[in-house]
C-alpha cells in the first residue's frame, strides 16, 4: 500500500480555542483543511513506543466524513493501533475513559460540544492526552505552530471502512478495532455508585425521572445505564438517537434550550428528577421537581455530601472550580478543610490537579461537572452522583439543596452572554475595562436602597499552575464589591461567528430567603453596576443580553 504525500496550503485560522478547533463545517470541507489540522496533531505529538490512538466523536454532521480522514492519516503517520467508536460514536467522557483504560498515547475527539449540528452549523477536532484529558496549553500552541508551517500531510489510498461492524481490521502495519462505545464507560459507572440503592429508587415505583439526551451522543450511555442497568421505565430517556443535525435543536442542556425536558418537571404533574446532557455528553444540567440547580449550587452540593457515594466515601483531596463559578465550593471546601483552587475557563486547567492528585472534584458554571474518574468533564457521571445523593438521601432534590443553603448560606449567581457581538467592538470594551482596573478600588454606587456598594479590589485573571508553574494570563476581568458580589467579564473561546461576550455575577447571602429565589431579581443591582463599569450598551449596541443562565 502507498503512502501519498499531499501538498497543503497554508491555513492561518487553525488556533484552538477554550477546547479545541471549533469552525462551520463549511470551513472543514475545504480540501486539506481538517488534514492540515490532524497532521499538525500528528508531527506534535510524534508517536514513539506507544502508537495507540483512539477516535470518536458526537455523531454530527461530517464525524463519519472526518474519521474516515482520520483513521487514513493515522495508518499513514505509523500508528499501529487505532480504537474507533462504533458508528464514529464517542462520548468526550467516554473518550477519556477508553483512552486511560487502554493506555493509548491518546486521542482524537470530533466535536463541537453544545453547538448546533449540520452542513451549515458547528465542527470541532481536539486532541486528549494519554491522561485522557484535553492537551495542554503548550501542546495546542505547538498543533497551532505546526498548522501554520506544514506543506504535506500523509495518508494513504485505502476505501472507506465499515464503521458500524464491530471488529478488527489490519492494514499496513496498523490494527483498526471499532468497538463498542458504550461498555467501558458503563461498567466505569457502575464501580462508582451504588447502583443497588438506585435500582431500589426505581423498583420501589415512586420516583420518577426523565433523561432528555437531545439527539446527542449520550442517548445510548443513557439508555444502557439508566433502562438497562439501573431498572428505570423504559422512556426514561428521551430524544435518545444521536442525530447529526441533534434533531435541528441546539444540543445544550439549559433551561432555554432544554425545553421539552424543563416542561415535564413544571407542568401540572411534575417528575421528581429530570436531567440533561449537551452534544458531546460531558455536559449536565439537574432539574428538581419545580426547581432548578445551578451548576455552581451543584459543585458545592456534590462536594459536601461526596461520603455518600462508593467512589467518594474515603474523602477527597481537594476541589476546583473555574474562576467565573461562583464561590459556593470554596465555602464547603473550608468547612472540610480541603483545598480549593481557582482555574482559568476550560476543563484543561484540572487535568494537572488531578493528575498531581490535588483534587477530587472539579467543576465550572457552564454545566460542567468531573472528577478523577477520567480527565473531562462528565455529564452522566453528575446525574448518577444526583441520583445516588438522592437514594442515599431519601430526600428529593429541592431540600438537599434548601438544607445546603441553610447549612452555608447561598451564593447567587448569574450568567449573561452577548453573542455574536462584532469582535473589534467586544475587544475594545476589555480594553478599556482592563485599562480602568487601577482606578476602580473605592468608588462607588448607590443601590436602590440607597446604600453604597463599594469596588473592593478588581483584576484581571491570571493563573499560576501549581502543579508545572506555567502561568496563563488575561482571564478575565474580576471586579469584587462590598456588598459580597463579583462581576466577571471575559470573551469566550468557543464561539465560532464574531465575539461572545460573558457577564458573570454572583454574591453571597449568608441568610438567604428561600421564597425570594429569583437570581436576576438578587443580582439586579449588579447588573447595572456591570453597565456603568463597562458601558456593555455602547460598545455592543445591544440593550439586554441574548442568553441569560
Ligand atoms: C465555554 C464555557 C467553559 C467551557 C467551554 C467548553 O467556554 O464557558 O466553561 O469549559 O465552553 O465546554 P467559553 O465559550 O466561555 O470560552
Ligand atoms: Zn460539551
Amino acid at each position: 500500500m502507498t503512502t501519498i504525500r499531499v501538498n497543503t496550503q497554508a491555513f492561518s485560522d487553525q488556533k484552538p480555542g477554550t477546547s479545541g478547533l471549533r469552525k462551520k463545517v463549511t470551513q472543514f470541507q475545504q480540501p486539506g483543511y481538517l488534514e492540515n489540522f490532524v497532521q499538525a496533531i500528528f508531527n506534535t505529538i510524534t508517536p514513539s513506543s506507544n502508537q495507540r490512538l483512539v477516535i470518536g466523536g458526537d455523531g454530527r454532521f461530517y464525524n463519519r466524513e472526518a474519521i474516515q480522514v482520520i483513521v487514513r492519516m493515522a495508518i499513514a503517520n505509523g500508528f499501529t493501533e487505532i480504537l474507533v467508536g462504533q458508528g464514529g460514536i464517542l462520548s468526550t467522557p467516554a473518550a477519556s475513559c477508553v483512552i486511560r483504560k487502554n493506555k493509548a498515547c491518546g486521542g482524537i475527539i470530533l466535536s463541537a460540544s453544545h453547538n448546533p449540528g449540520g452542513p451549515d452549523e458547528d465542527f470541532g477536532i481536539k486532541f486528549n492526552g494519554e491522561n485522557g484529558g484535553p492537551a495542554p496549553e503548550p501542546i495546542t500552541e505547538a498543533i497551532f505552530q505546526q498548522t501554520l508551517k506544514i506543506t504535506q500531510y500523509q495518508t494513504i489510498d485505502y476505501n472507506d471502512i465499515d464503521l458500524d461492524k464491530l471488529g478488527t481490521l489490519q492494514i499496513a502495519q496498523a490494527q483498526v478495532t471499532i468497538f463498542d462505545p458504550v461498555i467501558d464507560y458503563a461498567d466505569l459507572m457502575a464501580s462508582m455508585f451504588d447502583f443497588d440503592a438506585m435500582k431500589q429508587l426505581f423498583q420501589q415505583g415512586k420516583f420518577r425521572m426523565c433523561f432528555d439526551a437531545m439527539h446527542a451522543v449520550n442517548g445510548p450511555y443513557a439508555k444502557e445505564i439508566l433502562e438497562r442497568r439501573l431498572g428505570a421505565p423504559i422512556g426514561t430517556v428521551i430524544n435518545a438517537t444521536p442525530l447529526t443535525d441533534f434533531g435541528g435543536g441546539h444540543p445544550d442542556p439549559n433551561l432555554v434550550h432544554a425545553h421539552e425536558l424543563v416542561a415535564l418537571l413544571h407542568g401540572d404533574d411534575p417528575l421528581d428528577f429530570g436531567a440533561a446532557s449537551d452534544g458531546d455528553g460531558d455536559r449536565n444540567m439537574i432539574l428538581g421537581k419545580r426547581f432548578y440547580i445551578n451548576p455552581c449550587d451543584s459543585l458545592a452540593i456534590l462536594t459536601a455530601n461526596a461520603d455518600c457515594i462508593p467512589a467518594y466515601a474515603k474523602g477527597l483531596a481537594g476541589v476546583a472550580r473555574s474562576m467565573p463559578t461562583s464561590r459556593a465550593a470554596d465555602r464547603v471546601a473550608s468547612a472540610m478543610d480541603i483545598p480549593c483552587f481557582e482555574t482559568p475557563t476550560g476543563w484543561k486547567f484540572f487535568g494537572n490537579l488531578l493528575d498531581a492528585g490535588k483534587i477530587t472534584l472539579c467543576g465550572e458554571e457552564s454545566f460542567g461537572t468531573g472528577s478523577d474518574h477520567v480527565r473531562e468533564k462528565d455529564g452522566l457521571w453528575a446525574v448518577l452522583f444526583w441520583l445516588n445523593l438522592i437514594a442515599a438521601k431519601n430526600q428529593p432534590v429541592r431540600d438537599i439543596v434548601e438544607n445546603h443553603w441553610a447549612k452555608y448560606g447561598r451564593d447567587y449567581f448569574t450568567r449573561h452572554d452577548y453573542e455574536g457581538v462584532d469582535s473589534n467592538n467586544a475587544q475594545a470594551m476589555i480594553s478599556q475595562l482592563k485599562a480602568k482596573i487601577p482606578t476602580m478600588p473605592g468608588q462607588t454606587f448607590i443601590d436602590k436602597n440607597k446604600s453604597e456598594i463599594k469596588i473592593e479590589s478588581a483584576d484581571d485573571f491570571q493563573y499560576l499552575d501549581p502543579v508545572d508553574n506555567s502561568k496563563t494570563s488575561e482571564q478575565g476581568v474580576r471586579v469584587y464589591l462590598s456588598n459580597g458580589g463579583r462581576i466577571v467579564f471575559r470573551l469566550s473561546g468557543t464561539g465560532t461567528q464574531g465575539a461572545t461576550l460573558r457577564v458573570y455575577f454572583d454574591c453571597f447571602q449568608q441568610h438567604p430567603d428561600l421564597l425570594a429565589q429569583d437570581p436576576q431579581h438578587a443580582l439586579s443591582e449588579l447588573v447595572d453596576i456591570a453597565q456603568s463599569l463597562a458601558g456593555i450598551k455602547q460598545f455592543t449596541g445591544r440593550v439586554k443580553p441574548d442568553v441569560i443562565t
